[in-house]
């Protein structure tokens, strides 16, 4: 790497105070097994700073009040409170509108909504979907019981052995009965980043709308939709050190105008007689029942949380965690790092020879280090790498190198017990 490059990396790691943040999040602080814990699930779910925490206790110690239905003043300040968290999530992910910005249960009940009301409207039989080989099981199993309700066609790009999509394959897949495309930004099992900008960029050079699942990336570096110009964005509160139970659904507003509600009941609706019900104006249309606000409300508290830390601070900390922990790790004799894409975020998956992923994570459990050892929920991904499924350590920006060096020392552990 040039000189120059390296300074301004060090520059952007040294302006992360990492011991400072790691006081941030009370969780990090505590022994398993009587050894420090060592969080390396963040692909799974992030740890939640105080701030996030405290959010939540003063929203129920003084301010909850159900949203968009009293005069009274706690609804009113609450009802406000909630709609300026979506002015955060609109910020953050820079969409158009803030209408455009819908509050789901997280990202898989998002692309179930795109899913049902999308293929309700658009969808046809014969008609194709295209996803990827990277997909977890929330992007693909929605489209597949869509292709099943319309005799519809999925479609899928294949990879190569790195892990990374083959773009030429995705070219020739799209055809003249293209409906959708969705793809993830980040493969959750892998790391792996996808090129979505031209991915985007060939679909609606056919005119064809594109999802992209952003549950494993939003929490690693800067998402601006417009510039991406995808359809529809989506991803998860719980993923980004905010709370679980929130998510997020970015849909372009002429999509959302057009597509048909999912969930009906209350706060959707304009006016409902036994006759005939029609449906209130974006975002509430999506929004039936009473929403997740406090949850919400703790999102965008944890957004600007990592907004103050800053996502380029975050990303360049992070590629260091990951080119030390791929040296470490890999330097490991029967280790095998499974998907070795030339961009990654910060995910190390890897099998042991001869040795069960389960076996192995139940060991690495005993020395208070978290990991996910299985399938990550991507079954095909695995068939198709020819694994049952890995050991995955993920990092966030609160990991240090110590702790990849103790998941070292535990894998070596490992090896000596079952040699
Ligand atoms: N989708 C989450 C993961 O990758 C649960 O672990």
């Amino acid at each position: 790497m040039p000189d120059a490059l390296l300074l301004i990396l060090k520059l952007f790691t040294l302006s992360l105070d990492i011991q400072k943040i790691r006081n941030d999040f009370p969780i990090l602080n505590q022994q398993i097994y009587n050894k420090p814990l060592v969080y390396f699930d963040n692909g799974a779910t992030t740890q939640k700073p105080q701030v996030v925490i405290d959010e939540e206790v003063k929203i129920y110690s003084k301010e909850n009040s159900n949203i968009h239905r009293g005069v009274h003043y706690l609804s009113e300040q609450l009802t406000q409170r909630h709609e300026d968290a979506r002015k955060v999530v609109q910020k953050f992910i820079n969409a158009q509108h803030d209408h455009e910005v819908i509050f789901t249960g997280g990202t898989t009940e998002s692309i179930n909504t795109i899913a049902f009301s999308f293929g309700e409207k658009y969808i046809n039989e014969g008609d194709e979907i295209i996803i990827s080989t990277l997909e977890h099981h929330a992007n693909i199993v929605p489209w597949q019981m869509l292709c099943e309700r319309k005799k519809a066609v999925l479609k899928v790009i294949p990879i190569n052995e790195k892990g990374e999509l083959l773009l030429d394959e995705y070219q020739k897949l799209i055809s003249a009965k293209t409906k959708i495309v969705a793809v993830n930004q980040v493969s959750n099992a892998l790391g792996t980043v996808n090129d979505i900008k031209k991915i985007i960029d060939l679909a609606h050079q056919n005119k064809i709308p594109v999802l992209i699942d952003g549950a494993q990336s939003v929490q690693h570096g800067e998402v601006d939709v417009q510039d991406l110009d995808c359809d529809f964005y989506v991803f998860s509160g719980h993923k980004v050190y905010g709370p679980n139970g929130i998510g997020v659904l970015y849909g372009k507003e002429k999509w959302l105008n057009e597509m048909p509600p999912y969930m009906t009941g209350g706060e959707m609706i304009k006016k409902v007689t036994f006759e005939k019900t029609t449906f209130n104006e974006l975002p509430f249309k999506f929004e039936a029942g009473t929403p997740n606000y406090v949850s919400a409300i703790a999102l965008a508290t944890a957004i600007n949380y990592i907004q103050e830390l800053g996502l380029e601070n975050i990303a360049a900390y992070e590629k260091e965690l990951l080119e030390y922990g791929t040296e470490k790790l890999g330097s490991i004799e029967g280790l095998r790092i499974i998907g070795t894409a030339e961009n990654k975020v910060s995910v190390i998956s890897f099998n042991l020879d001869n040795i069960h992923h389960y076996d192995a994570g139940m060991v690495i459990d005993k020395m208070g280090i978290a990991v996910r050892t299985g399938h990550h929920c991507a079954e095909p991904l695995m068939d198709s790498l020819n694994v049952e499924g890995t050991i995955r350590a993920s990092f966030s920006f609160y990991n240090t190198k110590e702790e990849i060096d103790k998941l070292y020392e535990a894998i070596l552990t490992v090896k000596q017990m079952f040699s």
